[in-house]
């Protein structure tokens, strides 16, 4: 509310009218994993042999130099940019068994990770999120106080810096605080939602974070805030796997909160699937009124299991242009650092994948123009659908995709509830072999 007044002020005396234009950025990283025994125990490996590339490997969680050079490259990405603040959504710890973890091990992680931010950005504002593999044990957040919110207190006090914000951080890992521009960050903890942990399974309310944040968002209509939600576990359905993050339950009632405040939730960012995507909102008349965005990871790491293998990935991160005053979301510019070829010639090599105004064939990231870009990936041999799968991974590979995977990614971008996206899947299952039948 501040910048059209002093927008008026400015025109009126006639000085330079860029300092009218009230756009910023917004940095977003996520999914670091740090492997720490990267090239000795290969903790995260999976069992695989590789090749230890000096900026890491496909199988493996991040080495400390690939972390550094992303900080970098994030540090140098920001300094023709005006970023307002930065998202930080959370986990920093590896891929291994509990057995090869602790309450210290996990600290110390986070604690270097949150040093090395502060050290490279000493001025930003950031908002941080835990993620489900930041928690000892691993996903098992309790709806309560614990020594490692305590501890991560400590460390992350200096972002939150707010007495009630700290105890809301304390009871539950979640907060809201107000950007240098009057946006409204709501960060949550959804951790407590997710699938695998075993604590929260039958509480309807886990920490009281759905009450409160109701709260917060009602308060937030009053006062004519516009509010950006951020944190690591999304709702709605993963592409890979079919199935919600959340428990049933959870997902059903999150997504009812979220859409009884479309007219002030003006975009959404979480991590966690290693994979770049998105999922629209619709209101009771269809039209498009929310944007969730997922980042892609700075992991490069691809799971094994015995069933199946995951995709490679680059290491990763984005900005995102956004109108101060209305906090629309105008453009997404993802980064990405080729893993192979920075490992052969011994140094990072970032570009970027694609600007969403120019590549995606989009005037901004709006609810609509993402509905546009999205509508326009049913057909799995368009340019959309076939770049979507190449920036899925940040440029690393494009994995085959079938009927059935081309089906689930399209549905994950238009429904959020586990019976909508069943009958979106068979739909267009069938339309997609249809067009694979017309091909032969
Ligand atoms: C730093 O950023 C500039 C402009 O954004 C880019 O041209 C340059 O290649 C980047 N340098 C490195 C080392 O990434
Ligand atoms: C990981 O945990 C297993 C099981 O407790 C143990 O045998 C192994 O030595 C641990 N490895 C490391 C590097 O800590
Ligand atoms: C984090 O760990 C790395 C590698 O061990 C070390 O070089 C760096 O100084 C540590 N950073 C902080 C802030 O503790
Ligand atoms: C965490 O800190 C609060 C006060 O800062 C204290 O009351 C509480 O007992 C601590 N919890 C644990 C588990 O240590
Ligand atoms: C916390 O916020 C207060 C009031 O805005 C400010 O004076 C203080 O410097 C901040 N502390 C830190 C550590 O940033
Ligand atoms: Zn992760
Ligand atoms: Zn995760």
């Amino acid at each position: 509310m501040v910048f059209p007044g002093l927008c008026i002020v400015f025109l009126l005396s006639l000085l330079r009218t860029s300092l009218c234009v009230s756009e910023g950025w917004i940095l977003h990283v996520t999914d670091f994993h740090w492997d720490r025994s990267y090239s000795s125990h290969d903790l995260s490996c999976n069992g695989v042999v590789n090749t230890h590339g000096m900026y890491g490997d496909y199988w493996c969680d991040s080495p400390f130099s690939l972390i550094d050079v992303t900080m970098k490259a994030m540090k140098n990405a920001t300094l023709d940019k005006e970023v307002d603040f930065m998202l930080w959504t959370g986990d920093s710890v590896l891929h291994t068994p509990d057995e090869n973890l602790s309450i210290n091990e996990n600290m110390d992680i986070l604690t270097n990770l949150t040093g090395q931010l502060q050290e490279t950005f000493p001025t930003m504002d950031v908002y941080a999120t835990y993620g489900n593999h930041d928690y000892f044990p691993s996903n098992q957040y309790p709806p309560h106080n614990n020594e490692i919110y305590n501890r991560t207190l400590e460390h992350w006090r200096t972002w939150i810096n707010d007495s009630t914000q700290e105890t809301n951080f304390l009871k539950g890992a979640y907060y809201t605080l107000k950007t240098k521009y009057g946006m409204r960050i709501l960060a949550l903890n959804t951790n407590l939602y997710y699938t695998s942990d075993k604590v929260t399974t039958h509480m309807d309310d886990p920490a009281d974070q759905f009450v409160w944040m109701e709260g917060i968002l009602m308060q937030a209509r009053r006062d004519h805030e516009k509010v950006l939600v951020t944190g690591h576990v999304p709702p709605g359905i993963a592409a890979e796997g079919g199935r919600p993050w959340f428990y049933q339950h959870f997902n059903t009632r999150m997504v009812h909160i979220l859409q009884q405040y479309s007219d002030v939730i003006i975009g959404l960012h979480f991590g966690h699937e290693h994979a770049d995507t998105f999922r629209i909102f619709y209101d009771h008349s269809g039209r498009p009124e929310m944007t969730l965005y997922v980042a892609p990871s700075v992991t490069p790491w691809r799971y094994k299991i015995p069933s199946a293998t995951g995709p490679k990935h680059n290491p990763s991160f984005r900005l995102i242009k956004y109108d101060r005053t209305t906090g629309r979301h105008l453009d997404l510019v993802q980064y990405y650092m080729d893993l192979p070829e920075s490992n052969k010639q011994g140094r990072p090599i970032w570009s970027i994948a694609y600007t969403a105004t120019k590549d995606m064939g989009v005037p901004d990231i709006s609810p609509a123009s993402m509905d546009g870009f999205a509508t326009r990936t049913k057909n799995p041999n368009g340019p959309e659908f076939q770049n979507h799968l190449r920036w899925r991974n940040a440029n690393a590979e494009v994995m085959p995709c079938d009927a059935l995977c081309h089906s689930l990614i399209f549905c994950n971008f238009f429904k959020v509830h586990d019976h909508d996206f069943k009958t979106c899947l068979r739909d267009t299952q069938h339309y997609t072999a249809s067009i694979f039948g017309k091909r032969k």
